[in-house]
This record gives structure tokens, sequence and C-alpha cells, in this order.
């Protein structure tokens, strides 16, 4: 069954209709979600959907867009929920410089200090970077993110970032974005990655693909994902679910 490996359904667009979208999807083909906490508040609410619901499991960390909340208490906090039974990776973190706050300094600070958390609590990561291709991999480097191991989610560089992320032994997180006609980069990044890297995720409720583009995501979506990956790597759209649900299961455990 297809693994929706980065999901935000703690986001307040599902809560006129979370109950009734959550409970359709093991109908749809949709067996395991991965949560992910983008803020504190996200976090919490993370590891009250996984004790919820026996398919959903969680991330918890902070965007770094969030990451000004973020203290030594609120570290420690996030500590203790890694310790959830069925929190199985630490993120989403990493670099965001669409927009000019927070600032950069601030945003690599606390982006090292959620990486040194999943290396002492031995969970993966999930990465989130955008618009900070050398910055990201600096500080993966030099905190030896290859040896923590994880995903760098709705991967949106070219081919030879790709390349980067391949020799750290990382996985590519592929979403809405590939069924757009534009994504010629993209595309091109995902004939070169191999199929053994590839996870399915939606960011839901963001970035839905065609021919939804727009409208809220969720993970029913998942199939024209994986339609359009099949299309690139010439096989069957059953094998990129197959493979990708095979994938996931190993990264993060379960
Ligand atoms: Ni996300």
């Amino acid at each position: 069954m297809i693994f929706e490996s980065h999901a935000h359904y703690d986001d307040e667009v599902f809560d006129a209709d979370r109950e009734e979208l959550l409970g359709c999807l093991a109908a749809n083909g949709i067996g395991t979600v991965i949560n992910i906490g983008a803020s504190m508040a996200g976090s919490e609410a993370t590891v009250k959907l996984a004790g919820q619901y026996s398919f959903i499991y969680g991330a918890v960390g902070v965007h770094p867009s969030e990451v000004e909340e973020l203290n030594e208490e609120k570290m420690e906090r996030l500590r203790v929920l890694c310790g959830h039974e069925k929190v199985v990776a630490v993120g989403e973190m990493g670099l965001d410089y669409h927009y000019p706050e927070p600032a950069k300094a601030v945003q690599k600070e606390w982006f090292e200090r959620q990486l040194a958390l999943a290396g002492e609590v031995k969970l993966p990561v999930i990465i989130h970077s955008r618009e900070a291709a050398k910055d990201t991999l600096d500080i993966m480097r030099a905190n030896h993110a290859g040896e923590i191991g994880g995903v760098v989610h709705c991967f949106s560089y070219a081919k030879e970032t790709a390349r980067e992320y391949l020799e750290m032994n990382y996985y590519f997180g592929i979403g809405g974005v590939i069924t757009f006609h534009n994504a010629k980069k993209l595309k091109e990044a995902v004939q070169y990655i191999p199929m053994d890297r590839i996870l399915l995720e939606t960011d839901s409720p963001y970035l839905a693909p065609q021919p939804h583009r727009g409208e809220r995501n969720s993970s029913l979506n998942l199939p024209y994902v994986a339609e359009a990956i099949a299309e690139l790597k010439g096989i069957s759209q059953e094998d990129v679910i197959e493979i990708t649900e095979q994938n996931a299961r190993k990264l993060f455990g379960i």
C-alpha cells in the first residue's frame, strides 16, 4: 500500500473533516502516514494524532520559518516527545531562504541543534531546504548528517545537488511538484535518483499535484505522484508504490 512520508494533518484546514478524511485513507490504498511537526504546537498535535490512529506515525521538530519560538526548554520538550513510541523521525528542520526572516544565522543555529538532537536520540531527520542548497549541505556535512540518515523532503533542486545528498545516503521525498509541466529540472533529477532512494509524499495540505493543483492536498492524491514517477522511470505505478513503501519502512524502521 501507499506510504505517505510527509503530511500535516494537524493543520487547521483539516479541522472540519479530519476524522472523515483519515478514516477513508485505507480504503483508498494509503497504508501508512508520517505526520510531520512544523512547530512546537504541530509536534504536540502530531504525537496526539499518532496516538489516535494506528496507521499514523510522527516526526517532531520545528520548521526553519518557525525556529524563533525555540529555546532550551522547548528543545528539552522535543527530546521528550522523541521518546514517544510512535515518533520515528526528527523534523521537519532545515533552512528556508525564500523569506528574509528568520535571519540565516538563527535558522542555522536551530538546524544544527535539531540535527544534534536526532543524533542523540538516534532517529532519522526530515530536512526542509528551500533556496538554500549550499548552506544546507555544508551544515549537514559539518554535523555528520550522513551518519544520522534521513530524507530531503519535497526535493526541488537539480541533479547536481541530488548527487551530493546521494553521497550522504539520503532519501528524496518526491511530491506533487513532479506532476507540474514546468518541473523540468526536478524531472531530470528524478530520472537520475535511484528508485531505492525515493519516497512518496504530499506535504498536505500544500502542493497538490495536477489535476488538482492549487486545491487542498491530501494523501488521496498520491497515485498521481506515483504515476508521474512511473512514467519517468519506465516502470509500473504498482512498482513505484511497492518500492517506495519498502524504502520508507527501512528508513523509519516501521
Ligand atoms: Ni512539510
